[in-house]
């Protein structure tokens, strides 16, 4: 099935004004939420299988389903293409999610929450969740996090790196703030004074040492991390160093090495531009995904989501221009092989500019074999009983009802009985009664019979 005019942005529904937080929350953080775990079942007790998700939590559909946004069908999106989740309220039968349109506006989407299923978290997911904890002096959650990304052999020496500097760093802001407190040492002044320079200094080297691992992630490519655990020391320092006597000294805290905001426009950049080619490779716009990644990496060299889709997308093209000189080499020898090789090639990159066109080169050959206009021709190859007034009605319905929200697949490609399930099977989608749904057979059984005869070679 092909997506043309529909992919991302084609429609520009209003953004939603209570997304703008929102928003900055995935492209700063491109946020991935600790997952709810969920919840044992209890033998013998009937439990609602609702899953709850958070806001940030990565979900992928479990099937073939159509985004609806204000309640109007939006999008077709295949099994498999995974979103983000804004808003999840268990038990309301929809999941809102944060869905980006090539302009750039964020739009809430919504799907039914049975169709989706939660992403499981990888290493990369882990290693940056923590980062991110550490970021919000989530300190705990930062240290399960990184545990975690530990496990995968893929991020095992970065995780441990992070880990210990972040611990250490942690551990030694703690004691500065015990000597602060340590009601004992007041009554020593030159006791404490020695005591909280001791501490002080020693914190102030693990601030050090933290601003290295941050500029070395950064020269490592792994901006989204540096940023991460630079503003966590940001915020760290400010709470360990805060003046709490008027008469001390002010501490001077090791300043940040990275060009802070420059990197923070770039983090978002590659956060925006995953969000983004997940998005285009589900709707097969493999060319428009190449070059998210492209940005993407130009912004941040290392991000290993990009990377990852980036050989699939390589792979996924390649095969299209395959596709398309199969197409090509037939055109004049054998249509019929052609026609399949170009709708071959458009599934698999449906924005491939050769393919599309070819496409258009072949238009008529094609119409032929997917929705023949009812001609005299047509009528004495199909040999029907059903009334020429039928067949003209059920193909304007099948050419308007049914090309919303992709192509029109050949009709050779299933029985006449198959075209029948398919079509009840969109319905709902379509929005067409029984009495339509038999119209459109009865169009697609006789014109079936027409495309079968249809010449096999071009006519010029
Ligand atoms: C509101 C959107 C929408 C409308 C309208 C729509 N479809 Fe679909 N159709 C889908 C989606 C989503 C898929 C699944 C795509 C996928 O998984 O690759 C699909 C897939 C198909 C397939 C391929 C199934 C397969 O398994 O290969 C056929 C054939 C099809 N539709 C026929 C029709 C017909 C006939 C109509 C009109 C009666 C229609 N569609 C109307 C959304 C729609």
């Amino acid at each position: 099935m092909d997506f043309r005019g529909k992919a991302i942005g084609v429609r520009s529904p209003v953004l939603h004004p209570f997304l703008h937080p929102f928003l900055n929350f995935v492209l700063c953080l491109s946020a991935y939420v600790v997952p709810l775990g969920a919840e044992a079942a209890v033998p013998g007790k009937v439990q609602a299988p609702v899953v709850a998700y958070a806001s940030g939590d990565l979900v992928r559909l479990a099937r073939k389903e159509t985004l609806q946004f204000n309640k109007e069908p939006f999008l077709a999106a295949p099994k498999g293409q995974e979103f983000t989740v804004f808003k999840h309220e268990p038990g309301k039968g929809v999941v809102y999610l944060a869905f980006v349109q090539k302009e750039g506006g964020m739009i809430a989407v919504t799907l039914p929450e049975d169709a989706l299923e939660l992403v499981a978290p990888d290493g990369w997911m882990y290693l940056l969740r923590g980062a991110q904890a550490f970021r919000d002096q989530r300190f705990e959650d930062a240290g399960k996090l990184l545990a975690n990304a530990g496990q995968d052999a893929g991020y095992k020496a970065l995780a441990t790196a992070i880990l210990a500097r972040v611990e250490a760093l942690t551990a030694a802001g703690r004691q500065v703030l015990q000597v602060e407190a340590d009601a004992t040492l007041k009554g020593a002044p030159e006791a404490y004074a020695a005591r909280l320079a001791a501490v002080q200094g020693r914190f102030l080297e693990w601030v050090g040492g933290g601003r290295e691992l941050a500029a070395d992630l950064s020269n490592r490519g792994y901006s989204s991390l540096a940023l991460a655990v630079d503003e966590g020391i940001d915020k760290l320092s400010a709470r360990v160093c805060a003046k709490k006597d008027a008469a001390a000294a002010p501490v001077v805290v090791p300043a940040s090495r990275l060009a802070r905001e420059e990197m923070a426009a770039k983090v978002r950049q590659a956060a925006f531009a995953v969000v983004r080619c997940r998005q285009a490779m589900a709707v097969r716009r493999m060319v428009e995904a190449k070059s998210y990644i492209e940005e993407g990496l130009g912004a941040e060299p290392a991000r290993p989501e990009l990377k990852t889709m980036q050989k699939k997308v390589l792979a996924e093209i390649a095969d299209a221009e395959d596709r398309y000189n199969a197409a090509l080499s037939n055109q004049k020898r054998n249509l019929p092989q052609a026609l399949l090789a170009l709708e071959r090639g458009l599934k698999t990159c449906a924005d491939l500019p050769q393919l599309q066109k070819l496409r258009e080169e072949l238009s008529g050959a094609l119409e032929e074999k997917t929705a023949p206009p009812v001609t005299p021709v047509f009528l004495s190859t199909a040999k029907t009983a059903t009334p020429v007034a039928t067949l003209e009605e059920g193909r304007r319905l099948y050419m308007t009802r049914c090309t919303q929200c992709h192509d029109l697949e050949m009709l050779d490609s299933r029985s006449a009985g198959a075209w029948k399930t398919e079509v009840s099977g969109m319905a709902r989608r379509a929005k067409i009664d029984e009495a339509q749904q038999n119209v459109i057979v009865q169009y697609l059984a006789a014109a079936q019979v027409v495309a079968a005869q249809a010449p096999a070679r071009k006519s010029e």
